[in-house]
């Protein structure tokens, strides 16, 4: 008999819904990833390490160029320099980034700030570690973060606050006003911050992305994370970073070299070469704005409520206003009667707390798009009737 180390996690979501989608040939809005080719240039990069012989082993901090490039573009974008010998570490992914971060910081007892709706791995790994999460409920539609109540959770046993902005699955994004009432929150506290920054090139309608890097109390404890995946459009060469003070990437290190030991080399070479071209990421925001602005467009005179996605690749609609159905039955019915995947925002509290919301992803082409929408317009409200299934 096999003991679980962790008992309560099944199957996630994003599979479920996935293996849903395919079996009822429905457009897959659900899972996170967009469904058009990387850059031809970024796939030529990689062909060309693969045939100059990079095949082997890269350092286990990662490829030094990339962490170069990565703390160049650090510096110019958030107004300050991390040491790419001490203090910039390359990761399969920012799963990992995540995992190794967690894993090298909480003890056993130690508790653990997580703002729902969270995305999925953040819990897991703090239990695995023998740490606490701790859950602050942010609610539909606007999710902001009320500071006093989140102070109220905050003890000496917080060893990590976790925040992640632009915000997977709500599109929300964290404002200078919210970084810096939280940089007055942890001032003269040993708490650390985790900063999932994965959308970080992914801001809508001229607002800006606000680092952590760029406060100075909140860089000085804080663990930065990123994803190329996400920046791009290659989710599946999972290769990300972690940004972190010496003394704290010191210990990320010492994780990082028994999960991995080092990250794929090739591509670590392309994305260096890649990272030159500074128009693929900072011209990503207007090619999503556009994107979502088409999604919405289409939308209009649907049955849903929608409040547009400030960032990432998500839009959440709500069907509060005509069904009081369970999200999860929801989408459920959404792709077996309706043939359109999407994922129930319940999924991302640990009580599954339900608000009559749902995630869409909108990094699809525009036929998809399209296709998608088409089918949403002709919901008939009477369809969804708790106990309709
Ligand atoms: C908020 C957030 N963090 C981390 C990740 C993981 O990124 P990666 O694919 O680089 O592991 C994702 C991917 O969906 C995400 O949405």
């Amino acid at each position: 008999m096999i003991k679980s180390k962790i008992p309560n996690v099944g199957t996630s979501i994003f599979s479920t819904m996935s293996e849903l989608s395919a079996k009822y040939n429905a457009v897959n809005l659900s899972q996170g990833f967009p469904n058009f080719s990387c850059s031809d240039q970024l796939i030529d990069l990689f062909y060309k390490q693969l045939k100059m012989g990079n095949n082997q082993y890269a350092p286990m901090p990662g490829v030094f160029a990339l962490r170069a490039a990565i703390a160049q573009k650090t510096q110019d974008l958030y107004g300050k320099s991390y040491n790419p010998e001490t203090e910039i570490t390359i990761t399969a992914g920012a799963t990992q980034a995540l995992n190794t971060a967690i894993t090298a910081l909480v003890h056993e007892g130690d508790e653990v700030v997580v703002l729902e709706p969270a995305y999925d791995s953040y819990a897991p790994v703090i239990k695995l570690n023998g740490g606490i999460p701790i859950y602050f409920t942010l609610k539909s539609p606007e999710y902001k973060i009320d500071w006093i109540e989140l102070t109220k959770l905050v003890n000496s046993r917080t060893k990590l606050i976790i925040i992640n902005s632009p915000h997977n699955p709500t599109g929300t994004i964290l404002t200078a006003d919210d970084l810096q009432t939280l940089s007055r929150l942890v001032h003269g506290t040993n708490i650390i911050v985790l900063s999932d920054e994965v959308y970080e090139h992914i801001v809508f309608d001229g607002n800006k992305h606000e680092s952590v890097i760029s406060y100075p109390e909140l860089a000085e404890r804080s663990v930065v994370i990123s994803s190329f995946g996400k920046t791009y459009h290659a989710t599946g060469w999972k290769v990300g970073y972690a940004l972190a003070p010496e003394a704290i990437m010191k210990e990320f290190r010492k994780i990082h070299q028994f999960q991995v030991f080092a990250v794929n080399t090739p591509a670590q070479y392309a994305y260096a070469e890649f990272m030159n071209n500074k128009s693929q990421y900072l011209e990503l925001s207007d090619f999503y704005q556009q994107k979502r602005d088409y999604f919405l467009s289409l939308l209009e005179g649907s049955p849903f409520t929608v409040t547009p996605s400030y960032g990432t690749y998500f839009q959440l609609l709500s069907y509060a206003g005509f069904s009081t159905m369970r999200d999860t039955d929801f989408a459920h019915k959404l792709v077996t009667d309706y043939g359109v995947a999407s994922v129930p925002v319940s999924e991302f509290y640990h009580d599954k707390y339900d608000q009559k919301v749902l995630r869409f992803c909108f990094a699809k082409t525009n036929d998809v798009l399209e296709q998608g929408v088409e089918r949403l317009l002709k919901i008939r409200e009477e369809d969804f009737v708790p106990g309709n299934l």
